[in-house]
């Protein structure tokens, strides 16, 4: 029998000091009995999860991980601003937790917020944004609207004091997302972009990894993240009234990503593109970032391809690879040189029976907003994952890459 965790190794999952939340792993195999014990280790990521997962390490095993350290944050009523796709997804993905209460719904039309109330069991429901943001009862609203809307709905939900998380891309420009942080600011109101990566256990254990020293200094990263899009189904991916092309549906991640691994300001940015010949929206882009002489990052999207949508992060004594799609990652890969790879595999969170989802790995945006929950509950206003200043200066670069691809965008 094999196993891809490598329990001996220093950054397995052993204890971390830095950490409070104690899980039991419990093993199963499905073919025989084997166990890799009890034990008790710490977690190594921030949100407090206490509900179930299934944990599988490849086919041969499935973990069962139970947090009993049940410290969730209660009594954070969220409001939802649309009713679209991922609006959907969030709503779906959140509703595991017992604990979270969807208080309300808005949309720009009332059948709509009330077919989507009844859908998710959402006791109120409200036919304009505007209602939406005016209901007492709510303590933070979900922005779930295109990205072109972003900055509007934010400003709007901050000016009824209302915390926010707010859907990738933040805003069009690094303009209007440092519109929408001052006002926040202002207010003392918690505001985050809702960039679900950052919060993943795996991309956690990555920036582990890194800071552990396991494949040295990081010079180099290739990522890229992009579909073929049914553009016949789907037609506002095309559309740059509301925000469309793939640098907005997907080319925040492999920048953001770069951000973690090198820093917020690349000292250069270099993008070509293919663009829509009929819409001009950016189809396929290439990117490249320098930091310095040294580091530097290498990254596609794409919404008329489907790309190899990981991402290889390249050090002075290893790599790491993150399979499938970077921005959700289930598996870790850790090659260093000279040793036998280790694999960390990490399966999704668990969805309700009935769930069904738009969007790949929705499951996952339950940790987002367990992170959210936490620092609300905590009188924060600001994550310390995905601060103010990373989405601004992301932006910036993503202002950048869309000069120099010919890009405009409408802003409202
Ligand atoms: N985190 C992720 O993994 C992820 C995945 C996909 C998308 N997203 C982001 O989520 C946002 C929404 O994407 P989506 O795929 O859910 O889009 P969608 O299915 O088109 O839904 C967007 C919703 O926004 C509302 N809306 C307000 N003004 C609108 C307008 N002028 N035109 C169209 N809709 C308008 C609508 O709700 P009402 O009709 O109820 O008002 C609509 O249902 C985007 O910013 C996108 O980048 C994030």
């Amino acid at each position: 029998m094999e196993t891809t965790l490598n329990t001996n190794r220093p950054m397995s999952f052993q204890k971390n000091k830095g950490s409070q939340g104690f899980i039991c792993f419990i093993c199963f195999c499905s073919k025989q009995a084997h166990s890799l014990g009890k034990r008790l280790v710490q977690h190594g990521h921030t949100a407090e999860r206490f509900f179930q997962i299934n944990f599988c390490q490849s086919e041969k095993f499935k973990l069962t991980i139970t947090n009993n350290k049940h410290k969730m944050a209660t009594g954070i009523r969220w409001g939802i601003l649309g009713t679209g796709r991922i609006a959907h997804d969030f709503v779906t993905a959140i509703s595991v937790v017992p604990q979270i209460q969807i208080a309300a719904v808005g949309s720009r039309n009332e059948s709509s917020a009330q077919h989507f109330a009844q859908r998710h069991n959402i006791p109120r429901y409200y036919a304009s944004y505007e209602q939406l943001v005016q209901d007492s009862s709510v303590d933070i609203i979900y922005v779930a609207s295109p990205n072109t809307f972003h900055k509007e709905h934010a400003l709007l939900a901050l000016n009824h004091n209302k915390a926010v998380l707010c859907e990738k891309t933040f805003t069009i420009n690094a303009a209007e997302a440092e519109q929408v942080v001052d006002l926040a600011t202002r207010k003392n109101l918690f505001l985050m972009e809702a960039n679900w990566m950052p919060f993943w256990p795996l991309f956690i254990k990555m920036r582990q990894v890194i800071s552990e020293g396991l494949i040295g200094e990081v010079e180099f990263l290739q990522a890229n993240l992009g579909f073929k899009n049914n553009h016949e189904l789907n037609p506002g991916l095309l559309d740059p009234k509301v925000g469309g092309g793939a640098l907005l549906a997907c080319g925040i991640y492999p920048v953001t990503l770069a951000s973690f691994l090198f820093g917020d300001t690349p000292t250069s940015v270099t993008a070509q593109a293919k663009l829509n010949e009929n819409t001009g929206i950016d189809e396929t882009v290439s990117i490249i970032l320098k930091y310095g002489d040294k580091k530097m990052a290498s990254l596609s999207t794409s919404i008329s391809n489907f790309l190899d949508s990981g991402a290889t992060i390249y050090g002075t004594k290893g790599s790491i690879r993150m399979d499938q799609m970077h921005c959700c990652p289930t598996k870790l890969t850790v090659y260093v040189d000279g040793e036998e790879p280790i694999v960390y595999e990490e399966p999704l969170p668990t969805k309700a029976p009935d769930a069904v989802f738009n969007f790949p790995n929705s499951e996952g945006l339950v940790y987002e907003a367990l992170h959210v929950m936490e620092l609300v509950t905590q009188a924060k206003v600001e994550s310390d994952v995905m601060p103010h200043s990373k989405t601004v200066a992301n932006m910036r670069t993503m202002d950048t890459i869309r000069q120099q691809i010919g890009l405009e965008l409408p802003t409202h």
